[in-house]
């Protein structure tokens, strides 16, 4: 058995286009994902997160779900097209919606942690270029600014961004995600203006909130490797390292891009003059924790077709639902690099948890003992982190319930609390279950 130290945080997490729905109400505008998701071709059988979970309606219900499974903590994201539907026009009306969710909160005792950015750039934005136009800094500014100054002292932690790596790369370079483009120069412009934007809030927080709310970034780390020790496979696996990680984390936490990755850019983009003079600064403000999303480690070998000389390799692991490979040692071994190579931060994982194809049995439960094993392996490998003293901190699992899961639709199930889209109904799966006693006894 492993113990966690009374500091440690438990916590489950969702995000405002995934989970809430009422995408017409109270003054919400389109984001990108509603526009996405409405294109055919582009949602696993077109469905939307017009509905999604009904959160937007059943909060008070979620809210008690959440108090039942004994956690501290929810991490949740805010609609950017609910409280500025149009540039430069404040609805109050969407902020009131996350003023009641955090009081309902707050009544049971549940630490609200809160990112800001979750992919659902307000469609009007993406109709003046997105996060590719440099102005995306000074929209990013003022909606920020305006959450801080209403929800100031209110809420546990602040989250600037959640994986910029997929809002840059997977929705401007891959487009398989909202806004569906591909095209190498805008993945890199995008993701600049992620970052200077998170540096800006940080910024912004620190130098003019009253409270000392602290303030970090959730980054997707995926440790990789080469699935032979072949002179080629290395450098595919250095080459996925600096698209999927270095990427993000150099210019975080030591303010440079990494050399290697900008000559291999160089081949796609000819200008990096979107990087201004201190930039860079910005970009590697300091802040309070590091946030990683963990679930699975890459195996990688060389193709001379790729853009990046890189392509996924065969691998003998258990398998997700998502086909990825359950890899907690992996995990142990990121951790590792980032402490010997990037931050003393501590760090929160503010995502962890596995899609498996879920059945409502007849007993009216949902039995899902490889995602309990997941989430077993996964806060094993913490305990053991932090008995090397790696400083983890707190740990959410994804997702509270099966949500709207991007490209996948609802065909996806992460949630340890299963729904039925048809009547909205709950019910806990075996895991939700298993965490709850974790979390009780504090130790697994
Ligand atoms: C990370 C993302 O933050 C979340 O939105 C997504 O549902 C999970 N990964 C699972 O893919």
């Amino acid at each position: 058995m492993k113990k966690f130290d009374p500091a440690f945080v438990f916590g489950t997490a969702t995000s405002s286009y995934q989970v809430e729905g009422a995408v017409n109400k109270d003054g919400r505008s389109p984001s990108i994902w509603d526009t996405f998701a409405a294109t055919p071709g582009k949602v696993y059988q077109g469905d939307t997160g017009e509905v999604a979970c009904d959160h937007y309606h059943l909060y008070k219900e979620d809210v008690q779900l959440i108090k039942q499974l004994g956690v501290e903590s929810y991490r949740f994201s805010i609609a950017w097209p609910r409280i500025f539907p149009n540039e430069g026009e404040y609805n109050e009306a969407g902020m009131q919606f996350y003023k009641n969710l955090i009081s309902e909160l707050k009544e049971q005792g549940i630490k609200p942690v809160v990112t800001l950015y979750h992919w659902d750039l307000p469609q009007w934005a993406e109709d003046k270029g997105g996060w590719v136009n440099r102005q995306s800094l000074e929209w990013f500014y003022t909606y920020a600014k305006k959450v801080f100054e209403e929800l100031d002292g209110e809420v546990d932690s602040w989250i600037t961004h959640n994986e910029p790596w997929c809002a840059a790369f997977l929705g401007y370079h891959q487009g398989v995600h909202a806004p569906g483009h591909t095209n190498v120069e805008e993945a890199l412009k995008a993701a600049h203006h992620i970052l200077v934007s998170h540096g800006q809030a940080v910024k912004l927080l620190k130098e003019t909130m009253k409270s000392e709310t602290p303030i970090g970034i959730t980054l997707n780390l995926s440790p990789i490797y080469p699935v032979s020790q072949s002179f080629n496979d290395k450098i595919a696996a250095n080459n996925a390292d600096g698209y999927s990680n270095r990427w993000y984390l150099d210019p975080i936490f030591k303010g440079s891009y990494p050399a290697d990755m900008v000559n291999l850019f160089s081949k796609y983009v000819h200008d990096f003059s979107f990087i201004h003079e201190g930039d860079l600064a910005e970009i590697s403000v300091a802040c309070d924790f590091f946030g990683i999303n963990y679930y699975s480690r890459q195996l990688v070998e060389f193709t001379s077709a790729g853009d990046f000389m890189y392509r996924g390799g065969h691998s003998d692991y258990a398998k997700t639902g998502m086909g990825w490979d359950v890899s907690p040692k992996e995990f142990q071994e990121l951790i590792r690099r980032l402490r010997k190579e990037y931050t003393n931060l501590p760090i929160i994982i503010t995502e962890n948890g596995a899609s498996y194809p879920d059945k409502l049995t007849e007993d009216g439960a949902v039995h899902d003992p490889e995602r309990m094993d997941y989430i077993k392996q996964h806060l094993q490998a913490i305990a053991e982190l932090n008995e090397e003293g790696m400083n983890i901190s707190g740990y959410y699992v994804w997702s509270l319930f099966d949500n709207f899961e991007w490209a996948f639709g609802y065909e996806k199930r992460f949630g340890i609390v299963h729904v039925d889209f048809e009547t909205q109904k709950r019910t806990w799966k075996d895991s939700a279950k298993f965490y709850q006693s974790v979390v009780e006894k504090r130790e697994v």
